[in-house]
């Protein structure tokens, strides 16, 4: 029996922290066991903020690595570059045919680009919902597993796409769905700032290649308060952060001993923290150390790249030809 189809795009940027480990990353590894996955680093997308060409590289590389150090296995998964499947950009430009200027002015992440950067609101900024729609229908995708910012992206790809069926009285194109699998039970990795979510931009995240000595700075620095005043007191956010967070790395005595400790009024947050950054240490580390032997193996990383295009582009090879032929492309030689 033929499984669904998922795609989805990766941001060549930044580092992986813990709270995407435990989230996106682990609803990926998940997939790929049961649908047809098509996940790829969306380096041309990147290209709308302008980074250097030395950046771009080591960014792909990167993400490429970390991913594949978590493991996303590139023999269940199609993984690949956006930039080595031409056939994306080929459909972004028909595509682009059928948007209108007025629905992409009001797409909230052009409006967040715009104010970000005045000096460079480009063309590319406002066509990106029309690039992603491309990455996503160029492989039938059925489904597209998406966080909050991502989902009126993903809306403007089903209009795209039911316009295009509509307009050419076709279904070449499935409308592909929101993946949201593991949304309720998925865990929320809280932030060392006492705030609810670790993220990248919030400042607040332990990346999976930080150095020990990086975490035990970041984790001694971690927002707590003057310490419980009664027994058995409800704790505050922060301090509940800690304890989510040690819930994950740590052994269930460990959890109890602290526990207890908060409870009776005599906790040291110094010892809390300082365990807790021992047992992240000791959960990262062996991820650390294969995102840099990954990382470092030059052959192993093109290889996957160039299995990954390939199959990739079977499939939008595949795809491109049916569009070409509904919109009215006809061989003359
Ligand atoms: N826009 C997505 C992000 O910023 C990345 C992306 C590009 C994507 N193309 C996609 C995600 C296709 C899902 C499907 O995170």
């Amino acid at each position: 029996m033929n499984k669904p189809t998922v795609v989805s795009g990766i941001r060549p940027t930044g580092f992986l922290h813990l709270g995407n480990y435990f989230g996106a990353v682990q609803n990926f590894i998940k997939m790929q066991n049961d649908f047809s996955c098509y996940f790829f680093i969306a380096d041309i997308h990147s290209l709308t903020t302008h980074p250097t060409p030395g950046n771009l590289q080591a960014g792909v590389r990167q993400v490429l690595a970390e991913y594949l150090a978590c493991g996303i296995d590139p023999e269940k998964a199609t993984i690949f570059i956006q930039s080595d499947v031409p056939e994306v950009s080929e459909l972004y430009a028909f595509l682009n045919m059928n948007a209108y200027l007025g629905e992409l002015e009001r797409t909230t992440s052009f409006k967040d680009k715009a104010r970000q950067q005045p000096d460079n609101v480009n063309a590319g900024l406002l066509t990106y919902p029309v690039l992603m729609a491309a990455d996503i229908i160029i492989h039938k995708a059925d489904f597209v597993p998406v966080g909050k910012d991502q989902e009126q992206n993903l809306e403007m790809a089903r209009k795209f796409a039911k316009r295009f069926n509509r307009m050419y009285k076709t279904e070449v194109f499935p409308i592909p769905r929101p993946f949201t699998a593991g949304g309720g039970d998925m865990i929320k990795i809280p932030g060392l700032d006492g705030s609810g979510k670790m993220g990248k931009s919030e400042g607040n995240a332990i990346n999976l290649v930080e150095d020990p000595k990086s975490i035990r700075k970041k984790v001694m620095r971690a927002v707590t308060d003057s310490g419980p005043t009664e027994m058995n007191q409800k704790k505050p956010e922060a301090i509940q952060n800690l304890f989510t967070l040690m819930d994950i790395v740590s052994t269930p005595d460990t959890v109890a001993h602290f526990d207890e400790l908060y409870n009776k009024c005599e906790i040291r947050y110094g010892d809390l923290k300082k365990q807790l950054a021992e047992d992240i240490i000791a959960y990262t580390t062996p991820i650390r150390e294969r995102i840099l032997e990954i990382h470092g193996d030059d052959a192993y990383l093109a290889k996957v790249a160039k299995t990954g295009a390939e199959k990739a582009r079977e499939s939008a090879i595949k795809t491109l030809q049916e569009v070409k032929e509904v919109i009215g492309f006809k061989k003359l030689f």
